[in-house]
């Protein structure tokens, strides 16, 4: 092949190469850096593992006091993930904070196979995401950031629950949803929410202090405080007064 047919197809791949780069990292220089850390230090199961990550991982993330990360955390744009004191990172949890950041607050933990990913790569302002204190992201649940989420304090998320900040403009039937473009509104979870196992937040949507999501609930609306929605769509089943107490349960605490 001619040096003049093969030139297109090489520019076409470092093309490639650069966008790829571009959502891996803040920069080239950052993605090796960071690159280097996680390459090296990322593997080390045990505690050993997790203590040497506490110390030096701050040079790659911010990190109040210390953050417990195990082995196999995948973690993307790491200069913008802003760890709380006494966090916890479970085996195989995904964090891609591009651009405008993931903060997880002190004591907060996020379980194996989730994923917490902004995914703005088309210059939102309000992407991101942003977590209280002594939260739970469960097993495998999903949250993506493109409108901005908030979590308040004490939220707990069961396994494969979704919070997904943007939805596809799909107006007109003569063109591709993806040549559309996308809203993102943005969702917030007020402290002391808890969501069922599956259930799944769409974008635009607050969850009111308190509130219970139940088991494979679709959260199209708000959520009014202190309440227990169900259902597709969701619906208000009960409001949670202290006047249905269930008898004959046993009850275990920490
Ligand atoms: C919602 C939930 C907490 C039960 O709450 P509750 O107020 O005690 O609910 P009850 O069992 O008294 O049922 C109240 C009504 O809600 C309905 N309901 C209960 N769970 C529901 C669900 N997941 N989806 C739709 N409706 C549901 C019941 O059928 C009942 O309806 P009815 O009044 O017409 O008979 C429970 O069903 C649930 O979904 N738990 C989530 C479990 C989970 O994810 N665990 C993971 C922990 S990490």
């Amino acid at each position: 092949m001619s040096r003049w047919r093969s030139a297109p197809r090489t520019n076409l791949m470092i093309a490639n190469i650069r966008l790829y780069l571009s959502r891996q990292a803040s920069s080239i220089f950052r993605y090796f850096y960071e690159q280097f850390f996680l390459v090296l230090l990322g593997w080390i199961p045990t505690i050993v593992g997790i203590a040497i990550r506490s110390v030096l991982y701050k040079l790659i993330l911010r990190m109040d006091g210390f953050a417990a990360i195990e082995n196999n955390v995948r973690l993307r744009f790491a200069d913008h993930i802003k760890l709380g004191n006494g966090s916890y990172l479970d085996h195989g949890a995904y964090l891609h904070a591009c651009p405008n950041g993931i903060e997880i607050g002190e004591r907060s933990i996020v379980m194996h196979g989730a994923i917490l990913h902004v995914y703005n790569f088309r210059g939102m302002p309000n992407s991101g995401i942003k977590i209280g204190r002594d939260s739970l992201v469960g097993e495998y649940s999903i949250i993506r950031g493109q409108g901005g989420v908030t979590i308040g304090d004490r939220v707990y998320t069961s396994p494969f629950t979704q919070i997904i900040s943007v939805n596809h403009i799909f107006d007109d039937p003569n063109r591709p949803f993806v040549e559309q473009g996308i809203t993102a509104e943005g969702i917030v979870i007020e402290d002391d929410v808890w969501l069922g196992a599956g259930s799944i937040v769409t974008d635009g949507v607050r969850v009111g202090k308190g509130a219970v999501v139940a088991a494979g609930a679709v959260v199209t609306q708000d959520v009014p405080p202190h309440t227990v929605v169900g259902g597709v769509p969701a619906k208000v089943l009960r409001e949670i007064d202290g006047k249905t107490i269930k008898a004959d349960r046993t009850i275990y605490h920490l």
